[in-house]
């Protein structure tokens, strides 16, 4: 409105054309201003959550970069070793008055003189070689450099000269006097493609070696103990909670709705599942005995991350479920467990959502400890979680009986993938990457609902696949699957081997090994997402970027 009201003319309806708009109109009216200045006179004027890079022609050879909410880290690349670990932050004159022993060294009976003027501008190198990089995620500039510095919120980061330095406006209570260069452990063959032809192949089949990750370190199978040690210490304080809220959006919600009957059984705590949209939507009332726990494969998802602020305002324990060290969930969180995944390149998530399904269930182990009752089923599922690799393995050497199958799947309009139990969540799951990868329309469809209105769609055309394996629904599933062949439907089955009779039934059957009915969920999703990976190169799709979509969702 601002704008608008001084003759400004906006060509899109993006926010972005009005940031550009506001520096321009500052500059204007304040010509002698640095650039970052005036970038800082910008950002007091933005509401929500940004990450900004700025270049201009008449600041050439500058660039100035700040966050709010949104992720943003600066890579550095130089020939000779770095200097320094840590840049220090500066802040603006006033702050700085109010706090003259934080004035930069050897300045102190100068007068204080604008900071662009200041000799105490930061070179973290002897060597002025020297190429910085800004994005929101490591994995985009892990090809040039492995020395990155997370921005924390409001800090602007200014690039002049081939020197970086880190201002800040005002002084916080708990601000650190610098910030750390951090060398990420990342490989760049970890992250490259290698014989797979995307990054969500590879990823599917790095499965076996994922979930291995996951568990390295925290699970003993000799002795049977399971140990979280970025939880144990609070531990004894979970287990006084009232109840156990798990949040998240997407993939990391379908792995929290995967787990909660487990989670129930295991900590015999009330288990509240929650989308962070909707949770947030309805002002959910949260208390300080309560537990809530955050996944987010990138540990940057916006709306989790309020959520996550929300319940931390209201004095609950916040637990984050992250594969990213270092990003915000994790930073915010006041503890937590990495899935250990292995950076995820590909949008639609795969390993991440098995790495996470796998993390709940150990922490559900965890929480059962010294149940006596529990201690039987405990062994059970660490004995199943043992074999878990070995049995992925032999799932994903259905990917050619898969392949088959999406010919016939792949010119169709819907596809609607129908369980209940512990395998529900693999439908909805399924139904995700079938419609971000395909853009075909799939629903996941709770079997126990299909007489309730799904039903409506079954005919002889409509295809349909069931899940169906032995566990305590196993007699429910078959009446559904009754139910849609009695309407003329001829699904398509993903169950266990040998069970000759749910094949009875079906136009054609994927097997998956056997394991506890709680773990059977891992090796049920991945048929689904072979299938959806399938459909999607059948389609002509762009499997690694789908459209419309991007990896960290960093907006609300
Ligand atoms: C840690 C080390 C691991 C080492 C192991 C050996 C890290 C990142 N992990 O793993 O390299 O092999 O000890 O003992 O250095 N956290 C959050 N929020 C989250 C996730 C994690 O606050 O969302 C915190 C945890 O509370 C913990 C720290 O981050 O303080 C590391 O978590 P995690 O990697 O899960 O811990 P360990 O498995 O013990
Ligand atoms: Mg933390």
């Amino acid at each position: 409105m601002f704008l608008l009201k001084k003759g400004y003319q906006f060509e899109s309806e993006t926010d972005t054309e009005v940031i550009a708009k506001l520096v321009y109109h500052i500059y204007l009216q304040n010509p002698n201003c640095s650039f970052r200045e005036l970038v800082e006179q910008v950002i007091q004027q933005l509401e929500g959550a940004f990450a900004l890079c700025f270049k201009s022609k008449h600041f050439p050879g500058e660039c100035v970069a700040t966050r709010r909410g949104s992720p943003l880290l600066v890579g550095i690349k130089a020939k000779t070793r770095l200097a320094t670990d840590h840049v220090p932050i500066l802040y603006s004159k006033d702050a700085e008055s109010q706090n003259p022993d934080h004035r930069p060294h050897g300045r102190g009976d100068l007068p204080i003189l604008p900071r662009s003027d200041s000799t105490a501008e930061f070179q973290p190198l002897e060597d002025k070689e020297v190429e910085y990089f800004f994005a929101s995620d490591a994995s985009a500039v892990i090809e040039h450099t492995n020395k990155v510095i997370f921005l924390e919120d409001d800090d602007v980061a200014a690039v002049k000269e081939g020197s970086l330095s880190i201002h800040r406006l005002r002084r916080s209570l708990d601000d650190s006097h610098s910030r750390e260069i951090i060398t990420l452990k990342m490989e760049i063959q970890q992250i490259m493609k290698g014989n797979y032809s995307s990054f969500m192949q590879k990823e599917i089949f790095e499965q076996p070696e994922s979930v291995v990750n996951t568990m390295r370190g925290r699970l003993n199978f000799e002795t049977q103990a399971v140990i979280l040690g970025g939880i144990k210490e609070y531990i004894p304080e979970i287990r006084r909670c009232r109840r156990l809220m798990i949040i998240g959006c997407g993939t990391s919600y379908h792995s929290a709705v995967a787990t909660r009957q487990l989670l129930e059984e295991l900590t015999e705590l009330p288990v509240m599942v929650e989308l962070a949209s909707d949770f947030l939507d309805r002002n959910t009332p949260v208390f300080r005995d309560d537990v809530c726990f955050f996944i987010s494969q990138s540990g940057e998802t916006a709306d989790t991350l309020m959520a996550l602020r929300y319940c931390k305002n209201r004095g609950a324990l916040i637990v984050g479920i992250t594969n990213t060290v270092g990003s915000s969930i994790c930073r915010e969180s006041h503890c937590g467990v990495h899935i250990n995944a292995g950076p995820e390149i590909g949008v639609a998530s795969t390993k991440a959502y098995t790495s996470q399904f796998i993390s709940l269930v150990m922490f559900a182990l965890v929480m059962s400890e010294d149940r006596i009752s529990l201690q039987a089923r405990r062994s059970e599922i660490i004995k199943g979680l043992q074999h878990l690799h070995e049995q992925i393995r032999e799932v994903l050497n259905l990917d050619e009986q898969v392949k088959e199958l999406a010919k016939d799947l792949y010119q169709h309009k819907s596809l609607l993938i129908m369980g209940r139990g512990y395998n529900y969540a693999t439908c909805m799951e399924g139904a995700l990457k079938v419609k971000e990868l395909t853009y075909m329309h799939s629903e996941g469809i709770m079997a126990g609902e299909l007489k309730h209105g799904p039903l409506a769609l079954v005919d002889n055309k409509m295809p349909v696949i069931m899940i169906v394996t032995r566990d305590p629904v196993y007699v429910k599933c078959m009446n559904a699957l009754q139910q849609v062949t009695a309407r003329e439907g001829r699904p398509i089955i993903i169950c266990e081997k040998g069970d000759k009779e749910t094949k009875s039934f079906a136009s054609r059957t994927l097997e998956v090994p056997h394991t506890v009915d709680c773990l059977q969920g891992i090796l049920t999703v991945i048929p689904m997402q072979l299938l959806s990976y399938h459909i999607a190169v059948l389609r002509g799709c762009n499997v690694d970027c789908p459209r419309n979509l991007a990896k960290s969702v960093t907006v609300e």
